[in-house]
């Protein structure tokens, strides 16, 4: 077969709707698109668990601590099975890992901002987890089978996290003056640089095209944050909160609500390391990094005796 064949053969699967699995040929352009795009979404999940990481000493009760704690979980859970998708790609946990501390792989934004209140708590898991999972739902029909089944699982624990951020706004908002104030400032810390996680305007974004058409992404970067806004307006209402925007307001023709503009200055900078909180963030994944050396020994020692152990008792 030449590669032109092998090359329609896998637009037929692409058009069919068919996934695409590990052993099947696929262009290295697809290939290399999906290990970008999987081991970031990888790593926004592992540096994802630090902002609220930071708030299981501080939670109010034992119960909010074991939900936070297992939502906690849950990240390092996701940040593991999409490392294991992009691995059936060819590249290595450990070359990931190493791109992810050398500065050279990117994370989601949204990460770098600080936490500082616990109505914080509410609004990432309101309104992150849901921005997340706005992205994400449709995710569980890209094209590559094994991110498309990780993303199954992924999204159902999103939809958990979501509601337990919605639950803390809501009890925060009927609550007192002061807790409803907090519920209000976090909202106002967190809308924009919610609505900024779906990446660049469609317009200037360089990978949409290709991703559209190899049906990795089944949505732009704008029909979603689109779909959020117009979700989330109707939840601040039930919440008595307001979005911080002047500009937002339901437009009939279009049948969707306009927002206003974005601060893409704002948002390139984050992206570019120069956020409040990416250093601190980058430091802390490496230092786990580096105390955790001794467990992955430990683990591989285990593995390694145990391997044995078999082979010889099969020998006998
Ligand atoms: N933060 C950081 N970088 C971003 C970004 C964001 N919010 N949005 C876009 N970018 C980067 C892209 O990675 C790309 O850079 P690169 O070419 O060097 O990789 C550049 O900006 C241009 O953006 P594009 O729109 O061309 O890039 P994509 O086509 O990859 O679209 C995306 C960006 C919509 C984020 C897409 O990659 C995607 O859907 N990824 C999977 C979902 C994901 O990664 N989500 C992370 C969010 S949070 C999360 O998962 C944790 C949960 O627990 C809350």
């Amino acid at each position: 077969m030449t590669v032109h064949s092998f090359q329609e053969k896998f637009d037929e699967k692409i058009d069919r709707e068919d996934t695409i699995e590990p052993r099947d040929w696929m262009p290295d352009d697809y290939r290399k698109t999906l290990i970008r795009q999987i081991s970031q979404h990888a790593h926004s999940e592992i540096v994802g668990m630090l902002p609220e990481g930071n708030w299981i000493t501080r939670a109010p009760s034992l119960r909010r601590k074991a939900v936070l704690l297992a939502k906690v979980q849950d990240e390092g859970g996701h940040g593991l099975y999409l490392y294991s998708a992009a691995e059936t790609l060819g590249i290595t946990r450990d070359e990931m890992l190493e791109q992810l501390h050398s500065g050279k792989a990117k994370y989601s934004s949204i990460f770098n901002y600080p936490t500082t209140t616990w109505a914080d708590m509410g609004a990432i898991g309101w309104l992150v987890d849901g921005a997340a999972i706005m992205n994400q739902v449709p995710l569980c029909r890209t094209s590559y089978g094994p991110y498309a089944r990780a993303m199954v699982r992924v999204c159902k624990e999103e939809s958990f996290h979501q509601r337990q951020g919605f639950e803390i706004m809501l009890t925060l908002s009927n609550g007192t003056e002061e807790q409803k104030k907090m519920a209000q400032d976090a909202l106002n810390r967190w809308w924009w640089p919610s609505i900024m996680m779906f990446g660049p305007p469609d317009a200037e974004s360089p990978n949409s095209e290709s991703s559209m058409r190899w049906r990795i992404k089944r949505f732009s970067n704008d029909e979603l944050r689109q779909k959020f806004v117009d979700v989330t307006v109707e939840q601040t209402r039930i919440l008595g909160l307001e979005i911080p925007d002047k500009d937002l307001k339901w437009n009939e023709e279009r049948g969707h609500y306009d927002y206003g503009q974005i601060d893409w200055d704002e948002f390139w900078n984050v992206v570019k390391g120069n956020g409040p909180c990416n250093k601190e963030r980058l430091e802390t994944r490496k230092k786990a990094w580096e105390e955790g050396a001794w467990v992955r020994e430990a683990a591989l020692a285990h593995a390694g005796k145990r391997a044995e152990r078999k082979a010889k008792s099969e020998a006998a």
